[in-house]
């Protein structure tokens, strides 16, 4: 089976590395993809966006299986051209992906089916969302509608940070994603990040991961793409994972297929889990990145076929086993990230660092410049360690994370402190 990876993160670089592993696979491509996925991929240079393109190639190459790693092609229709081509992917459709690109559909959909979530307000005028916010006073979130890069969403403490998200939002920030405004309960409780793979009718626990979204130690300073993950989350026992496969997960199938367009893919749910049990605070319609990093590293099954099972209605027969093990993931970043960065500095050290026992490095950012690899993002690398608890992988991780040899890069120091201080206690 020849496959089409779309994509060019550290999470495409997991996805890679597994679906290199499958039996199944006699060839694999990647669109762009980066010099790490290059290891295990031939790099296609096609644009995403440009989905005449991508059918192109996929005809040329006689490609049977295309998987879609980021949620911007995804909510512009990728697999609906695709399938209209008879090219079959892994990811949902166009409108069935508006569960990550429309927060207030995602709303709408909880309330009409009674999935636990905050209470909320969607807005298409400033004025009406101003006079909302003096009703239900702070703490209060605000929410660009629309697909933001992460960067939409301000929880604030005071009416006045409140008044200013919501101008923000009005008078462009987030372009089209700000043209509408969800304002929601501020909830309070532990997060965790809960994937199930889903075929349409049935959905099937993947795992669970906790991110690190603030650049700073100690969960400081402004948020990010995410500064590294472990997996599992320890508050997703057994007991809450089937809560939320129950409360939230499984009614969500249902109102997808009630609504006429079935979610084929892998839901990524956001949660909050705090006195009243598991709420949803968001829905992303792909595999998270860095939490697939972690989470792929304890896949024991084969990735290519529970996707191909998504894509084609077979979930029910299939299973997802995971190593009874931990795995944790730092991301190094070019100084400057969140913010500006400078491209282009040498980074040494990688096969030291890969050769650490239990490691494994992503490229999220980095280009090639023949035997050399260079900077070319914000986040750049993705050092990754399996063990026998979060304690462990993590100190595996960070060994690793000395080896390399990067001065312009900076990583967290703490990634991992809730989990391990539980394993301490
Ligand atoms: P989102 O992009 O929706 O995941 O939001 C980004 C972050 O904002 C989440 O990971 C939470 O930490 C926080 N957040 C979002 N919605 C809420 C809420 N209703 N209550 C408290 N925190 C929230
Ligand atoms: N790590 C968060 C995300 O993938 O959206």
């Amino acid at each position: 089976m020849k496959v089409l990876l779309i994509g060019s993160g550290g999470r495409e670089d997991a996805l890679a590395h597994a679906l290199a592993r499958s039996p199944r696979l006699t060839g694999l491509f990647a669109a762009p993809g980066n010099p790490g996925i290059a290891r295990v991929a031939s790099l296609v240079a096609l644009d995403p966006a440009d989905h005449a393109a991508v059918i192109a190639f996929c005809e040329a190459r006689a490609i049977d299986f295309v998987v879609v790693g980021p949620e911007v092609p995804l909510v512009a229709g990728i697999v609906d051209d695709l399938a209209a081509a008879g090219i079959a992917a892994f990811g949902p459709s166009r409108l069935a992906a508006r569960l990550e690109g429309s927060k207030g559909f995602t709303k709408d959909i909880c309330a009409r089916y009674g999935i636990p979530t905050a209470a909320y307000g969607r807005f298409a005028d400033e004025a009406a969302a101003l006079a909302h916010l003096e009703r239900v006073g702070a703490p209060i979130v605000v929410k660009a509608d629309g697909l933001a890069a992460g960067k939409g969403v301000t929880v604030a403490m005071t009416i006045e940070e409140a008044r200013a998200a919501i101008v923000d939002c009005f008078s462009g920030a987030f372009g089209a994603a700000g043209a509408e405004v969800v304002i929601e309960e501020f909830l309070d409780g532990e997060e965790a990040s809960f994937f199930a793979l889903c075929d349409g009718t049935t959905a099937l626990p993947f795992a669970s991961a906790q991110d690190h979204k603030r650049v700073g130690d100690g969960d400081t300073g402004p948020n990010t793409g995410g500064m590294g993950a472990y997996s599992p989350a320890p508050i997703m026992t057994a007991e809450m994972t089937e809560r939320v496969m129950a409360e939230i997960i499984r009614p969500t199938v249902a109102a997808m297929k009630a609504e006429g367009c079935p979610f084929k893919g892998v839901f990524f749910a956001g949660l909050m889990i705090g006195s009243k049990g598991p709420q949803l605070i968001e829905y992303n319609t792909r595999f998270g990145d860095p939490e697939t990093q972690v989470m792929l590293e304890r896949l024991e099954s084969d990735l290519l076929e529970l996707l191909l099972a998504c894509a084609e209605g077979r979930l029910a027969g299939e299973a997802v086993r995971l190593r009874d093990e931990a795995a944790l993931t730092v991301v190094v970043a070019a100084k400057g990230y969140p913010g500006a960065v400078e491209k282009g500095s040498e980074i040494r050290g990688l096969a030291a660092a890969e050769a650490m026992p239990g490691v494994t490095v992503q490229h999220a950012g980095t280009k090639a410049d023949g035997a050399r690899i260079l900077a070319n993002g914000g986040r750049v690398l993705n050092v990754t360690a399996r063990g026998r608890s979060v304690g462990e992988a993590r100190a595996r991780a960070y060994a690793a994370v000395d080896a390399l040899d990067w001065p312009e890069g900076f990583c967290r120091r703490d990634i991992g402190w809730r989990a391990v201080a539980r394993e301490r206690a």
